[in-house]
């Protein structure tokens, strides 16, 4: 019997990898049988290095997923790696520092809308030629629960972001579904992606809200792993919310 979680054979490209969730994500994916391309700002030798350690395939290169041109140069460094694309995931993105929306730093909210929305535009605009060419392919982007319910301590660039991200998500999806496309998006709640510098009381504070805890890279990773797996061949335009059980 085939197993339809199995990812086996397939590209998968993973923004933002280098570290953090989309490190949890690329390891989860290949796990699975992909073969990842990661596409980041930063040296991502440490991801692609544990992915081959385990057995894995990837590769990675140093790109701005702002930047159109390199956008459409991820895409073809997949093609020219590994013949083909299947799968593209959009997590890199940045946190605007916390701020109040009146006194928010242009540049901040600009470079803020730039990354986090005009480069996942980018990337899907440049995965969708080839996807559309072979009549298949899955996009996941990674949104953020912030995007409907807002969080405290955190710039509204940011939230707004990852709202138009779902916007996106939901746009695309409608576009291109029935030429075997689908697209989805996850929107985590607080994931403990990176050393966060909270002392133990904050921490404990913040867990506090997470019946089951506060959620790891591979929480985010097997959920990217279900959307993109054959297992979800009937899903497209949804955003998952993994939360831990928390509600409010
Ligand atoms: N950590 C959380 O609690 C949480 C919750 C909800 C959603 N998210 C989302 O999950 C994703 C990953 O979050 P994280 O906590 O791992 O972040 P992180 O800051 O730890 O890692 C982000 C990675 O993206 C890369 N990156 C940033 N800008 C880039 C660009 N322009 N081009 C290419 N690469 C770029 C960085 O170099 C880094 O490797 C983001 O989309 C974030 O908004 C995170």
């Amino acid at each position: 019997m085939t197993d339809s979680s199995r990812l086996d054979g397939q590209v998968a490209i993973v923004t933002g990898a280098g570290q953090g969730i989309g490190q949890g994500i690329a390891k989860v994916l290949a796990g699975a049988g992909a073969k990842i391309v990661i596409g980041d700002l930063q040296d991502s030798a440490t991801t692609v290095g544990q992915i081959t350690d385990a057995g894995g395939q990837a590769v990675s290169m140093n790109m701005d997923t702002s930047n159109p041109d390199d956008a459409k140069n991820l895409v073809q460094f997949a093609i020219d790696s590994y013949g083909k694309l299947d799968v593209l995931v959009n997590n890199a993105a940045i946190d605007a520092p916390d701020g109040n929306a009146w006194d928010l730093p242009l540049d901040e909210w600009r470079r803020t809308i730039d990354v986090n929305v005009s480069g996942v535009f980018y990337c899907c605009q440049a995965a969708l030629q080839p996807m559309l060419e072979q009549g298949s392919g899955v996009i996941v982007s990674i949104s953020s629960r912030s995007a409907i319910f807002g969080a405290e301590g955190v710039s509204p660039a940011y939230n707004a972001s990852k709202a138009a991200v779902l916007g996106l998500t939901m746009s695309l999806s409608k576009q291109v579904s029935d030429k075997g496309v689908r697209v989805n998006a996850i929107m985590p709640s607080l994931i403990e992606s990176r050393d966060f510098g909270w002392t133990p009381e904050e921490r404990a504070e913040r867990i506090s809200h997470y019946p089951l805890g506060v959620g790891a890279p591979s929480d985010v990773g097997e959920a990217v792993r279900y959307l993109v797996s054959p297992a979800a061949r009937w899903v497209s335009g949804t955003a998952l919310q993994i939360t831990g059980g928390f509600q409010g």
